[in-house]
């Protein structure tokens, strides 16, 4: 094991500012944690910084939907995420946003350097333009049919039925996801990164260790296609940092994310006795990690690694890459459940359960990884009720109660004692590259042995025979100081019970340097009386915690009624196509005394809707006039024909019916907002 203290900055990927933290999020939280902790715990010098990724178009649009400003937004959502990070014991030494002076500050700071050394072009581009919002479109804000499948509704960049990938401007019948209108192409002047300045630095640097063997893999089929240009700005109205010199024109979110990292660093060199240089400067010998999942590789071995170059500063001596979350198998889905947020997670169930089962399946590889919750619970109760906490549970209470707290005053068996100590250096090892489900997988072969051990001594009869009060002492005494080996090797990915077998034991299990104090085992120790440590896990919150991942987007409550209302978001609502239709003809329907046929313009189309208006409205009198339209309602058949949408009116039904008024300067198509 390295023995000098080392000095490491880590970070996670920073999560965006528009909505709330999933358990996919937090499995890297959870891996980065660990291997933070375990270098802590090792005595190294290890600071952990994140902060929310807070630009860009989804989160000026959220921010508009829910009528608050981005900052607001923003501001909000960082409260939450905080309060998920703490609660699932994820020690941050700093949380800071994109949105912040510092980051600014450290943005301008790199793009200027770069544009100075002549890695900064411009060039107009053509792009997809919404005439109605008057805004340039991303890719995933168009909708259209799919060129090679004809699947409807399918994003400007990707087909989810076929899988085929292309560019907004081949899809047919494209329309704004914003506003519904029919995107145009316009001119723009972008800003573009010259990637390709710095092939043969990063053709060198991802040639290191700094990734792993897939990870290099991926990237030569990147170096193969050639590295391109990359866009780095975007144009007003956007939520982010003004290009200096470029007024109207904003960096684009990708590139200021990263300088994140940077910033929150900042931010807490500021209140801290650590100095910026030490962490960023070109020559640094300290090391910068992170730990990212696989989705956003070109961003940190690519992008990130030049733009530091580029700027005069040092590149990182890891990027670590992990596979996504699956749930029982299967992609996360709100339907299913299974898409959790970390708060529904810890409304029923206790994040030690999540930090080992993750813990128990991570590996260094860049794999999927699946949630199985049957599993789940099976693994957590086994491994660390029947396993781990057992060991103090079965035999502290002996020291407790019959030797007023104080341990034997030698070590019986002390080889085996000593086993349970050199297994540390391989349990080290797991820990520090990675392998976390190997480490867990030793420390509970080790947990086996000293439940053997208590199995062939069966302190509860040495207490009952009389006459073998040393033997039970030298055998609940060495069955702890082995517990307390376990708990200081299983401290990283279980804090607080790590804390609670800290107080009652009365010694250090998780405080810096304690690994490689446990040469020394306790002898003649005072423990405190046993604490309760954790309890079984229970399936029947699993299932809780579905129903309520379920039920999220439409929690029951209380009307003024005193009847239950299902309460659907701002979400939901902004789901709903409201658009302005103007009334070409309105006919009886045969056979229906309350229902009228209308056909409408929906401005770039026809449809038939068949409405209950009839009590109301003389369908002579209706030609004309405008109605607001729900055009996304799935088509419905009913007996006269399909009814493809559906109207809005006011009034309590009948003959008291209110449509829209003639003269409302509406114009059909129009999106209703
Ligand atoms: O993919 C994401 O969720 C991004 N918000 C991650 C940003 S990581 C870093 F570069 F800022
Ligand atoms: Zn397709």
């Amino acid at each position: 094991m390295n023995t000098q203290k080392r000095r490491i900055l880590v970070t996670s990927a920073l999560p965006y500012a528009n909505g709330p933290i999933h358990i996919g999020h937090v499995l890297e939280y959870i891996q980065t944690d660990i291997w933070v902790r375990f270098q802590r715990l090792q005595g190294h010098q290890c600071i952990y910084v994140c902060a929310d990724d807070a630009h860009g178009t989804p989160i000026m649009l959220k921010a508009e939907a829910d009528g608050v400003t981005p900052e607001q937004l923003i501001a909000r959502i960082k409260e939450e995420h905080q309060a998920d990070f703490k609660d699932f014991h994820i020690s941050l030494d700093n949380f800071h946003t994109t949105h912040s002076e510092e980051n600014q500050q450290c943005a301008e700071y790199i793009y200027e350097k770069n544009r100075a050394k002549g890695h900064i072009t411009k060039r107009v581009i053509k792009q997809a333009y919404d005439p109605v919002k008057q805004m340039f479109l991303p890719d995933r804000y168009i909708r259209g049919e799919c060129p090679i499948c004809d699947a409807p509704d399918q994003y400007g960049d990707s087909c989810e039925n076929c899988g085929s990938t292309y560019s907004p401007t081949d899809l047919k019948n494209p329309v704004s996801a914003v506003s519904g209108a029919t995107p145009v192409a316009r001119e723009t002047e972008h800003f573009f990164f010259k990637l390709g300045d710095f092939e043969a630095m990063l053709k060198q640097w991802t040639s290191g260790d700094h990734i792993q063997q897939q990870v290099r893999n991926k990237l030569q089929e990147w170096f193969d296609a050639g590295l391109q240009d990359w866009d780095i700005s975007r144009d007003a109205p956007y939520f982010g940092f003004e290009i200096p010199g470029a007024h109207g024109k904003y960096f684009y979110v990708w590139l200021d994310a990263p300088i994140g990292y940077m910033a929150s660093f900042k931010q807490l060199c500021a209140t801290s006795e650590l100095e910026f240089g030490d962490f960023w400067d070109e020559d640094s010998a300290n090391e910068l990690v992170h730990f990212i999942g696989k989705d956003i590789l070109y961003f940190h071995t690519l992008f990130w690694p030049a733009m530091l170059e580029g700027a005069g500063f040092r590149k990182p001596s890891a990027v670590y890459t992990h596979g996504f979350l699956t749930v029982n198998g299967q992609k996360m889905s709100k339907s299913r459940g299974t898409f959790i947020t970390a708060r529904t997670y810890l409304n029923h169930l206790n994040p030690e359960y999540l930090r080992y089962y993750l813990a128990a399946k991570l590996n260094s590889r860049v794999e999927d990884l699946d949630l199985n919750f049957d599993d789940f619970v099976a693994r957590v109760n086994s491994d660390l009720i029947g396993k781990v906490v057992n060991i103090a549970s079965r035999t502290a209470g002996f020291i407790n109660k019959r030797f007023a707290g104080r341990m034997s005053g030698r070590v019986v068996q002390s080889s085996m004692y000593q086993d349970f100590v050199t297994a540390g250096d391989s349990i080290a090892s797991c820990y520090e590259n990675r392998e976390y489900s190997r480490a867990m997988r030793e420390i509970m072969a080790l947990a086996d042995r000293a439940n053997q051990f208590i199995a062939e001594y069966k302190p509860w009869e040495l207490a009952k025979a009389g006459g073998k009060e040393e033997l039970l002492a030298d055998v609940c005494s060495l069955s702890l100081n082995l517990f307390r080996v376990l708990m200081t090797y299983l401290s990283p990915v279980l804090p607080v019970t790590a804390k609670r077998v800290e107080a009652f034991m009365n010694c250090p299990v998780c405080a810096p340097g304690t690994w490689q104090s446990l040469s020394q085992p306790l002898v003649d120790h005072r423990i405190n009386p046993y604490q309760h440590l954790m309890q079984r896990m229970d399936i029947k919150e699993i299932s809780r915690m579905i129903e309520s991942s379920k039920n999220q987007t439409a929690a029951p409550i209380q009307n003024g009624d005193g009847g239950e209302r299902a309460d659907i978001s701002i979400d939901d609502f902004a789901k709903v196509d409201l658009r302005i239709a103007r009334i070409l003809q309105a006919q009886e329907v045969e056979g229906a005394d309350k229902l009228l046929q209308l056909t409408l313009d929906v401005g770039d189309h026809q449809r038939t809707v068949f409405a209950g208006i009839k009590e109301a409205y003389d369908p002579r009198r209706l030609n004309g006039k405008f109605v607001v339209l729900v055009a996304n309602l799935a088509p419905r058949k009913m007996r006269f024909g399909v009814s493809e949408g559906m109207v809005l009116a006011a009034g309590p039904g009948g003959s008291d019916i209110w449509l829209l008024s003639p003269d409302s300067g509406a114009q059909a198509g129009m999106k209703v907002t």
